[in-house]
């Protein structure tokens, strides 16, 4: 089954897969409207020391699992824990997460297409219309664009770890690095972009409070990847002769890097439609901001360079977002395929045209939550809203459970595999390790501190979306 599972090529290819998986819509809408909304470089201070204190060490933490055991999540916490059936459902959950994931970035990434399309034949004008996205999600085509969609994505994933996703990423990570540059040096050319830069970079303490301290960690989880079974599944193709310390903190510095160029481009665009935009009303939102607002705010430029210079814009933004929800799509639906394989010890061709099947049994459900189906749109009732098929899925494995996930891989490395069996992975390709103050951090506070305070992020996102 060897053969079917693959590895990276180098540490390269594994560091720019990996940010493939990491840089996706978090980075370039989440992160700069959260930045500028509560305190700017405040936040950034924040959202740094979470990165390298709490999620850092998780990185590594569940890297090193995969490796370690050559497994998917499932095989892992079960190899790891003598297949011991309270890990193992540890391991289902780390399984369950991306594949649900999976099921609702795909119809973002439907929309996103359809927008592509729609601003490339010209009709920019009408998407900035108040009506435009509602009508867009409800449209049966949609599901056409799903089937071409998961026609590409399939046909991606059959190409294996190296001839699929590695070689997705060397091209699209680049690509998608120079357009966001080229993005930004034109929207920074616009009147009245300074002054959405100096919201964006002057601290402003004042804001701190216990929410935004807990939306800095969540979106500094989310962002990096963590607690979708992910890094696991890349730790298990990852070569046992490279670095793993070194190779994440390339990963966390690129993802973390374009987030901060993705607030550099996105607040200025904002402040050039309207100098006095007030970023308490911006919706946090990332589907709000990129279909309803962006729109809009591509449209306004017309008056600096035209129609169709604002329609040039516009397309370089979706297919920027668009190249980076692709790579982070491919990342999360191998995740139980790489579970199929190991698991059920399918070839790569079955577990393949398996998830295919279980994918789209969901996605069509998801699509028509927006107005196709009655059902599906008001599906079901909590917190005092009315909630979508779609709103659920993503309300449960998108916003609520990653730290959970997060909290039972520190708990199973510092306790059940313990320090020491961690360690003795680390170690491997980076002899340095072993006594450094890295691993003086990470001994102690992998079972203390950083599963503490996940859980505390946890408890608190459920009491803000299910019972309050
Ligand atoms: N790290 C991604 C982001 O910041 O948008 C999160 C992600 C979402 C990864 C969806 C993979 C995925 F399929």
């Amino acid at each position: 089954m060897d053969q079917d599972r693959g590895q990276f090529s180098s540490k390269l290819g594994f560091i720019l897969a990996a940010a493939g998986s990491a840089v996706g819509l978090g980075n370039l809408v989440a992160f700069p409207v959260m930045a500028s909304k509560n305190g700017g470089a405040a936040f950034l201070i924040i959202y740094l020391f979470f990165i390298a204190f709490i999620c850092y060490p998780v990185m590594m933490a569940e890297i090193a699992m995969g490796r370690r055991t050559t497994r998917n999540p499932v095989g892992a916490f079960s190899a790891l824990s003598g297949g011991h059936r309270g890990w193992r459902l540890a391991g289902m959950l780390a399984i369950l997460t991306p594949f649900m994931i999976a099921v609702f970035y795909t119809v973002i990434t439907v929309w996103l297409v359809v927008y592509i399309r729609e601003i490339a034949t010209g009709n920019l004008e009408y998407l900035s219309a108040e009506t435009s996205f509602g009508e867009v999600v409800a449209r049966p085509s949609l599901f056409a664009y799903l089937v071409g969609l998961m026609a590409l994505i399939f046909f991606i994933l059959l190409g294996g770890v190296k001839g699929g996703i590695e070689r997705l990423a060397r091209v699209l990570m680049p690509t998608l690095a120079v357009m966001l540059v080229l993005l930004t040096i034109f929207v920074l050319t616009l009147e009245n972009a300074s002054l959405g830069i100096r919201y964006y970079l002057v601290p402003d303490f004042s804001q701190m409070n216990l929410s935004v301290v807990n939306g800095a960690l969540s979106q500094a989880f989310f962002s990096l990847s963590l607690g979708m079974g992910i890094l696991i599944t890349y730790g298990s193709y990852f070569s046992r002769n490279d670095n793993i310390a070194q190779s994440t903190r390339m990963v966390a510095v690129a993802d973390t890097s374009i987030a901060f160029f993705a607030g550099l481009m996105i607040l200025p665009a904002i402040f050039a439609f309207d100098p006095n935009t007030n970023t308490d009303d911006l919706s946090t939102s990332s589907v709000g901001l990129i279909f309803s607002f962006l729109p809009k705010i591509f449209l306004s430029m017309q008056a600096a360079v035209g129609y169709t210079g604002a329609t040039i814009a516009a397309l370089v933004f979706f297919t920027l977002v668009f190249f980076a929800a692709l790579t982070s799509l491919v990342s999360i639906i191998e995740i139980p395929i790489a579970c199929w394989i190991d698991e059920l010890k399918l070839n790569r061709r079955k577990a393949v045209v398996l998830q295919a099947f279980l994918l789209m049994l969901f996605a069509v459900p998801a699509t028509m939550s927006l107005g196709i189906s009655d059902f599906f749109t008001n599906f079901t009732s909590y917190g005092g809203v009315s909630k979508s098929f779609f709103d659920l899925v993503s309300d449960v494995f998108y916003e609520t459970i990653l730290p959970f996930v997060g909290f039972t891989v520190c708990l199973f490395c510092a306790y059940r595999w313990k320090v020491s069996g961690l360690k003795s992975e680390l170690v491997i390709g980076d002899p340095g390790y072993e006594g450094s103050r890295l691993e003086k951090y990470i001994n102690f506070s992998l079972g203390t501190v950083i599963p503490v305070v996940l859980l505390v992020v946890f408890i608190s996102t459920v009491n803000q979306i299910y019972l309050s």
